[in-house]
C-alpha cells in the first residue's frame, strides 16, 4: 500500500519557531541573481571579490568568476580573528565510552596549521592530489581543512570501502599522498584501515607518502621512507597561522573529488570547486537548519559521504557552528547511545537518514525515553525517501511532538541541499521534501520533456545552474554529458522519479536508473555484478534492488555458476565475501539466488525488470519477449526456497 496516501496530516509552521527563524516567506521572492550574490558576499570572506556571478555554457557552469578565497580561512581562521576562538567547533565523542574531546575554533586552527605545515614539509603544494581514508575522528576534518589551506585537492574515501575500492580512487585521481589511520573503531571491534591502505597503495604507484594517525594504538607496520605517523608530521611544527598561511584560491579551483556510484561499474569522480560549493553549503546550512550562535548541531552521517563533507565539515564550520562529531555506531555499547549524546551536549539540531530512524523505530522508543531530549528544536532527514510512518515517529519520539522535520533532497552531484522545507516557513507534509530551495528551479518531466500535472509521476530535473553544482566528472566529459545532460536538452537529469501534488509540493520516488539506495548509500547494480562475475566460479550475474522495510533497498543477486561448481551455502558465503573484498561490506548482497540461467530477451539482454519483480514478489509483467519463459518460473521457485 502507498502509505503516503494514508498519512495526510499537515504541520503548518509553529508561530514561536517562525518568530525567530532565519527565513521568512519573502525569501522565495528574492531574485535569483540578487540571492546568490548577496549570500556569497555576506556569508563568505573573500581575499578578492568576484566580478561575475556565474557563467553558463551548458553543461558547464562557473560561479563567482574573478574571486579569490580560501575554504580553510572561511571555516577556521576568520572565526578566531573575529574573537570566537573559544567557541567549540566540535564536541567529539569517540566510540569507546568516555573518550571525548572538545575542540574550539582556536584549537582547530592550531591543529590545522601544524598539520598543514607538516604536509608542506612532506612536499604537499597547491595542486598536489591527496587521498584520505579514515574513520570519524577530528583528524579527518583537520586533514581536509589542511589540504584546503594548502590548496591541495583531496578525495575522502569512506572507511568502509575495501582496499580495492580505495586503490581505484587513488589511481584515478593520481594521488601522491594518502592520509590514513592505524585502525578505526566500529562496534567495539577494529577496522583495519592501515592494512587496507597498504594493500591499496601497492596498487597505486603514484602514492609515495603515507601519513598514519594512531587512533586505537593497536599498532600498524610502517614502511620506511614512505610512512610517517601523524605525531611525527606535526612534531616541531608551528601553530602560528602566519607560519603556514591560507593559499589564495581562484573561485573555480578544484576543492575535492568525491567518487560515487553510477550506472556502470566504475565510480564517477564528482568534481567540486571552491567558491560556489562553499557558498552553497553555508547558505543552505544557515537557512535549512536555522543556525544561530546558540545552535548545537549534529549531523550523524559519515564524513566519507557528501552529507558529511557539506554538512559536518564545510557548511557548519563556515557558519561558525558548534557541532557534534561521533565516531561509532548507534548501538554501542547500548541502543541509547545517540540519545545519551544529545542529552550530554544539549543538541538542538539532529540530521540523519531514514534508515537510521527506522532502525531506532524497530528497537522501540524506550531508549530515547531514558534521556532528556528537550534541547532538540529541529530534525532533518536525508539520503532516501522518508516513509510517512518514520517521519511521524521521528517527530513524535525524538522531536517531542513539536519540532519541525525537514526532509532534504540532494545528491553528491548537487553538493548542497536542493529540495527542502524551510523551518518556520513551510507547511510540512510527512513524506514530501516539499519545494526547491530559494534560487533553485526544479521540475518533473514526462518522457517527452513536458512538465507533468499534479498527481502524475515523472523525472525530477533541475532547470538552472546552482553554485554548488558539480563541475563535471573527473577526466570524463563524455560520461558527464551522457549521464546528466542527454535525456533532456539543457536541463540536469537527476536520475530520480518524483511527483508534484496539487499544492506544487514534490514527492521523491527513488531512483529510476540502475542505482540502488541501500541504507542511504548509493551503489550501482553493475558494480556489484562486475564484482560477482570477477569470481572464478561465476558465469553470469544480475543484481537488482528489492524493497526492504529497514534499509530502503536490499541487494539481491541472481548468479549462474560455471559448469561443475556446486551451488552450496559455502559458495554463497564465499561470493558475498568476494563482493565485500572488491567493494566493501555495504555492497554485500542480502540474497544470492543460484540459477542455471538468467532471463534474457531474444537479443540476449538480461531482463532486470523481471528480476526486480521476482525480488519484490510482484506480479510479473510482460514476459513475451523472453527467449525462454521457463527460466523465470525456475528462478521464482528458487528465490522462494532460498529466501
Ligand atoms: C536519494 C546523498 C528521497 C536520491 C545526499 C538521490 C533522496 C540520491 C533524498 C543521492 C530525499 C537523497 N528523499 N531521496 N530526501 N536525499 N535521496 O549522492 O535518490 O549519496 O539521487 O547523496 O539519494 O545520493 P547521494
Amino acid at each position: 500500500m502507498d502509505t503516503a496516501l494514508a498519512e495526510d496530516r499537515r504541520f503548518p509552521p509553529d508561530e514561536v519557531f517562525a518568530a525567530t527563524a532565519n527565513a521568512d516567506a519573502s525569501i522565495y521572492e528574492r531574485d535569483f541573481e540578487e540571492f546568490w550574490t548577496s549570500e556569497a558576499r555576506s556569508r563568505i570572506s573573500w581575499f578578492r571579490d568576484f566580478e561575475t556571478l556565474y557563467e553558463w555554457q551548458p553543461p558547464y557552469a562557473k560561479w563567482y568568476l574573478g574571486g579569490s578565497l580560501n575554504v580553510c580561512y572561511n571555516c577556521v581562521d576568520r572565526h578566531v580573528e573575529a574573537g570566537n576562538g573559544d567557541k567549540v567547533a566540535y564536541f567529539w565523542e569517540g566510540e569507546p565510552l568516555g573518550d571525548r574531546r572538545a575542540l574550539t575554533f582556536a584549537g582547530l586552527q592550531r591543529e590545522v596549521v601544524r598539520f598543514a605545515a607538516g604536509l608542506r614539509q612532506l612536499g604537499v603544494r597547491k595542486g598536489t592530489p591527496v587521498g584520505i581514508y579514515m574513520g570519524m575522528v577530528p583528524e579527518l576534518a583537520i586533514a581536509m581543512l589542511a589540504c584546503a589551506r594548502l590548496g591541495a585537492p583531496f578525495t575522502v574515501v569512506f572507511g568502509g570501502f575495501s582496499a580495492e575500492a580505495l586503490a581505484g580512487r587513488l589511481t584515478d585521481m593520481e594521488c601522491e599522498v594518502l592520509i590514513t589511520q592505524d585502525q578505526g573503531w566500529r562496534k567495539g571491534r577494529t577496522v583495519p584501515l592501515k592494512a587496507n591502505a597498504d594493500d591499496a597503495v601497492s596498487r597505486a604507484p603514484k602514492v609515495t607518502t603515507v601519513v598514519v594517525l594512531e587512533r586505537t594504538g593497536q599498532g600498524a607496520a610502517l614502511t620506511e621512507g614512505r610512512d610517517h605517523t601523524w605525531a611525527s608530521v606535526v612534531a616541531g611544527q608551528p601553530d602560528d597561522p602566519a607560519a603556514c598561511p591560507c593559499e589564495p584560491m581562484d573561485s573555480e579551483d578544484l576543492l575535492f573529488l568525491l567518487y560515487s556510484s553510477g550506472t556502470t561499474g566504475k565510480p564517477k569522480g564528482i568534481v567540486h570547486t571552491t567558491a560556489g560549493y562553499l557558498t552553497g553549503v553555508a547558505t543552505t546550512h544557515h537557512y535549512i537548519f536555522d543556525i544561530s550562535p546558540a545552535t548545537v548541531y549534529w549531523c550523524a552521517a559519515d564524513i566519507g559521504w557528501i552529507t558529511g563533507h557539506s554538512y559536518i565539515v564545510f557548511g557548519p564550520l563556515a557558519n561558525g557552528t558548534t557541532s557534534v562529531l561521533y565516531e561509532g555506531v548507534p548501538d554501542f555499547p547500548e541502543r541509547d547511545r545517540w540519545w545519551d549524546i544529545i542529552e550530554r551536549y544539549r543538541v538542538t539540531v539532529l540530521y540523519t537518514a531514514p534508515t537510521a530512524i527506522r532502525t531506532h523505530m524497530k528497537w522501540g522508543p524506550q531508549y530515547a525515553e531514558q534521556h532528556d531530549l528537550s534541547s532538540l528544536r529541529l530534525l532533518g532527514s536525508v539520503g532516501e525517501p522518508i516513509n510517512p510512518e518514520a517521519w511521524i515517529w521521528y517527530r513524535k519520539h525524538i522531536g517531542g511532538d513539536h519540532t519541525p522535520v525537514v526532509d532534504t533532497w540532494w545528491q553528491t552531484e548537487t553538493g548542497m541541499i536542493m529540495i527542502t522545507p524551510l523551518p518556520g516557513v513551510t507547511t510540512l507534509k510527512p513524506g514530501s521534501a516539499t519545494r526547491p530551495f530559494p534560487g533553485v528551479q526544479a521540475a518533473v518531466y514526462n518522457e517527452s520533456g513536458e512538465p507533468v500535472g499534479p498527481g502524475a509521476g515523472g523525472y525530477l530535473v533541475l532547470k538552472r545552474p546552482w553554485p554548488a553544482m558539480l563541475r563535471g566528472l573527473y577526466k570524463d566529459d563524455e560520461r558527464y554529458r551522457a549521464t546528466y545532460w542527454s535525456r533532456y536538452d539543457g536541463v540536469y537529469f537527476t536520475g530520480d522519479g518524483a511527483r508534484v501534488d496539487s499544492d506544487g509540493d514534490l514527492w521523491l520516488l527513488g531512483r529510476v536508473d540502475d542505482v540502488m539506495n541501500v541504507s542511504g548509500h548509493r551503489l550501482s547494480t553493475i558494480e556489484v555484478e562486475s564484482a560477482l562475475v570477477d569470481h572464478h566460479d561465476v558465469a553470469e550475474a544480475a543484481v537488482v534492488g528489492r524493497a526492504d522495510a529497514q534499509t530502503g533497498q536490499a541487494i539481491v543477486s541472481y548468479v549462474t555458476l560455471k559448469a561443475g561448481v556446486d551451488a552450496s551455502p559455502a559458495k554463497l558465503t564465499e561470493l558475498r565475501e568476494h563482493v565485500a573484498m572488491r567493494i566493501g561490506r555495504i555492497a554485500m548482497p542480502a540474497n544470492i539466488v543460484f540459477t542455471p540461467e538468467l532471463p534474457k530477451t531474444r537479443s540476449g539482454k538480461i531482463m532486470r525488470r523481471l528480476l526486480r519483480d521476482v525480488a519484490d514478489n510482484r506480479e510479473l509483467g510482460d514476459t513475451t519477449t523472453l527467449a525462454d519463459p521457463a527460466v523465470v518460473e525456475e528462478i521464482k521457485t528458487r528465490a522462494v526456497t532460498e529466501a
